[in-house]
């Protein structure tokens, strides 16, 4: 993945002789991946801390028992997004791929935008992972008896008094089990790890059987009184409860299905991409919403949506059935799934920074390898330290909603990139088309802004000065260091 992308970046001159490049690339690859594959390699990108760590902030704090509904409906704005981010992967099929074709279709600036939102994605993403991690490895210490002062446990900006805030929730200082955990797997990737796909494999498995187990073993435990009333009635302001409490959970979770553009980086290896990457990418999240509805349906059903706000609800669903094992069985699932849901996404923002500086939009230290491991490993450093300072000081919530946020703005901008590619280069082979041009991406695009509205005000006020940080650094570094493409 890594040489690809490189190659691609470096060699760029024009839409053609990239995709010249990676035809090259890719005759060599062996299509073994039927659609089947396809669609366990999406399941296995996508269940992470989502499932497992922000149902519960959702139905806490906004949906209620209606978090269900917002997993459909955010599930249905992702199948949009899908099938557009699908054309493109196909044309490039390597992770960043869409950034590449915003910067050819869109401009500069729009690439840096999504280049700069994706970091929200990658880094935000890896720091809300390693909270939704520390709140189960917490639960693993209780359950052993080892005491951990609860200060050391919370975040410094978490807000004990918050509607949703678990009872007796304290002040914190820094919340070390997740700073550690990112510098620890921080330290993995400086010196290189060989990802074995039979390690994956059985993670993912783990994984899906957790999830199967929460349901199956939840169904029986579940007392219809805490689904009634289903969506609760609407706290008197925007997105708490009622209606618009669904929206807003719907764009909560939206963070659940981040992941499914594995499927299509690996078009190239596909028997019949043009048919098995669709099915793979729909399949995958098809099987993601069924499983994530039946998941919400018993969390909810089993513990009141008012608890649910804890770091590690499934593992508190688990705990109410009563039976001890199952509940420690979903604890050290979600902790090794968590583990690699965190590595692949710190993984992932050093490699897209790279392609950042080798656009001149970043400064080259980030496209600096170590000479021995082959790792960027200053950018891999500092990407660790800032995630960890990151995931110790700030909450769950926050930075769940920050990731959604700027996930969907990134993913707006994807869809708009397949209207502009197909109306500059209508010519070029597309091995997967979207159907529905132009209508698809504007579904994707209204949809995309629609669970952005839902978002709270704070959110967007944090993602406004995201991006005026953002552009004054385009405008101090990378208006005047960008290789232009043309
Ligand atoms: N979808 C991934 C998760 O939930 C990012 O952790």
């Amino acid at each position: 993945m890594f040489e690809g992308a490189s190659k691609s970046y470096l060699n760029r001159k024009s839409v053609h002789k990239i995709i010249a490049d990676h035809a090259a690339e890719g005759d060599g690859l062996k299509r073994a991946l039927g659609w089947a594959s396809l669609m366990s390699l999406g399941v296995g990108g996508i269940i992470g801390a989502g499932i497992f760590v922000l149902t519960g902030t959702a139905a806490a704090n906004y949906a209620g028992p209606g978090v269900m509904i917002s997993f459909i409906l955010s599930g249905l704005a992702c199948a949009f997004v899908a099938l557009c981010y699908a054309e493109l992967a196909s044309l490039i099929p390597v992770a960043g791929s869409t950034y590449t074709y915003t910067y050819v279709t869109l401009g500069e600036i729009f690439a840096w935008i999504i280049g700069w939102n994706l970091i929200l994605e990658y880094a935000a993403g890896a720091a809300t992972v390693a909270v939704g991690w520390a709140g189960y490895f917490n639960r693993v210490m209780q359950g052993l008896g080892i005491h951990v002062p609860p200060e050391l446990t919370t975040a410094f900006f978490a807000d004990p008094t918050a509607p949703g805030a678990p009872p007796g929730a304290v002040h914190g200082l820094f919340n070390v089990p997740a700073a550690v955990i990112i510098l620890l797997l921080t330290a993995l990737l400086v010196r290189g790890t060989s990802e074995s796909t039979l390690f994956n494999n059985i993670i993912v498995a783990i994984k899906v059987v957790v999830v199967l187990m929460v349901i199956v073993v939840g169904a029986a435990h579940i007392d219809q009184a805490n689904w009634s009333p289903l969506i609760p009635e609407n706290a008197g302001e925007f997105g708490t409860y009622g209606w618009s409490g669904v929206v807003r959970g719907a764009s909560v979770v939206f963070f659940a299905y981040i992941g499914f553009d594995s499927v299509s980086t690996a078009a190239q290896e596909a028997h019949n991409p043009q048919r098995d990457v669709p099915i793979g990418i729909i399949g995958s999240l098809i099987i993601c919403t069924i499983l994530y509805v039946a998941v919400a349906a018993v969390a909810t059903g089993v513990v009141n949506y008012k608890e649910l706000g804890v770091p590690d609800p499934m593992a508190l669903v688990m705990d109410r059935t009563g039976v001890s094992w199952l509940a420690w069985a979903v604890k050290l699932g979600a902790l090794a799934g968590l583990t690699t849901a965190i590595l692949v996404l710190l993984y992932g923002q050093t490699r897209i920074f790279f392609a950042m500086a080798h656009d001149g939009l970043l400064p080259p230290i980030f496209a600096r390898l170590h000479p021995e491991w082959r790792t960027p490993a200053v950018s891999q450093i500092l990407v660790g330290v800032v995630v960890a300072l990151a995931a110790g000081l700030l909450p769950l919530d926050v930075l769940g909603e920050m990731v959604s946020i700027g996930t969907l703005a990134a993913f707006a901008l994807v869809c708009l990139a397949v209207i502009k590619l197909r109306k500059m280069h209508p010519e070029i082979r597309r091995p997967f088309r979207a159907p529905g041009i132009p209508w698809l991406p504007v579904a994707g695009i209204l949809s995309c802004f629609a669970l952005m509205v839902a978002l709270p005000l704070d959110t967007w006020l944090r993602l406004l000065i995201w991006t005026v940080i953002g552009i004054a650094i385009y405008l101090l570094y990378g208006i005047k260091h960008a290789k232009r493409l043309h």
